[in-house]
C-alpha cells in the first residue's frame, strides 16, 4: 500500500471521527473529541499531529500535544486495511520527532488495561510502563 502521511488539519476530523468510531478500543471524549476540541489541540499544537492517507481515504491518525514540559500520544489508530506494514512505527516516529525539536525531556501515552495488541505493539516500538509513577486524574 502506497500511503501517504501528513499533518492533521480540521478539515480531516470528520473522516478521523469515522476512524475512531470504527475501531474497538478507541474511548471517543464528547468534549476533547469534538470538531471544536480538535480545532483547539490543533491550533494548541499546530503541525505535531498526522494522518495516513491511502488516496482519498484515511487510514490512520495519531494526535500528538504538549504542555510545554511533557509530549502526549492520544488515539493512535490505523485501519485493519493498512496495518503490519509500518504505518503507526512511521506515524510515531513523525510526532516523536516533532516534539523533540519542542525542546520535551519525555512524551507520555496512555494504554487501556486490557488492550494487549497496544502493549505489545508500544513495547516493541520501545515505549515502556514506567513502574515508579502511579497516574492519578481528576474530571475536570
Ligand atoms: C496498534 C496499531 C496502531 C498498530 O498499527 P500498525 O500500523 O499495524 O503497526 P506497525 O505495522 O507500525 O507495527 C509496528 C510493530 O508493532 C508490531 N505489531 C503491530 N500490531 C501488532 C499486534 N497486533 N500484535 C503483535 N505485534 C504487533 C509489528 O509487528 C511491528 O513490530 P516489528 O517492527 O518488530 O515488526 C493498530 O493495530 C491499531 O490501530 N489498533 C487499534 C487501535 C489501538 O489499539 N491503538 C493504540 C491505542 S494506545
Amino acid at each position: 500500500m502506497n500511503v501517504q502521511i501528513r499533518e492533521m488539519v480540521l478539515d480531516d476530523y470528520d473522516a478521523v471521527l469515522a476512524l475512531w468510531r470504527d475501531t474497538p478500543g478507541v474511548d471517543i471524549r464528547p468534549v476533547t473529541d469534538s470538531r471544536e476540541g480538535i480545532a483547539r489541540l490543533l491550533a494548541r499544537n499546530p503541525g505535531l499531529s498526522v494522518v495516513v492517507m491511502n488516496g482519498d481515504t484515511l487510514v490512520g491518525c495519531a494526535l500528538a500535544s504538549h504542555d510545554g514540559r511533557r509530549g502526549f500520544l492520544q488515539h493512535v489508530v490505523v485501519a485493519p486495511v493498512a496495518r503490519g506494514q509500518g504505518v503507526a512505527r512511521t506515524m510515531i516516529d513523525i510526532c516523536v520527532e516533532r516534539l523533540r525539536e519542542n525542546h520535551l525531556g519525555w512524551v507520555h501515552l496512555d494504554v487501556v488495561a486490557d488492550n494487549e495488541t497496544a502493549s505489545v505493539f508500544w513495547q516493541k516500538a520501545g515505549w515502556h510502563p514506567v513502574e515508579t509513577l502511579t497516574r492519578l486524574s481528576r474530571k475536570l
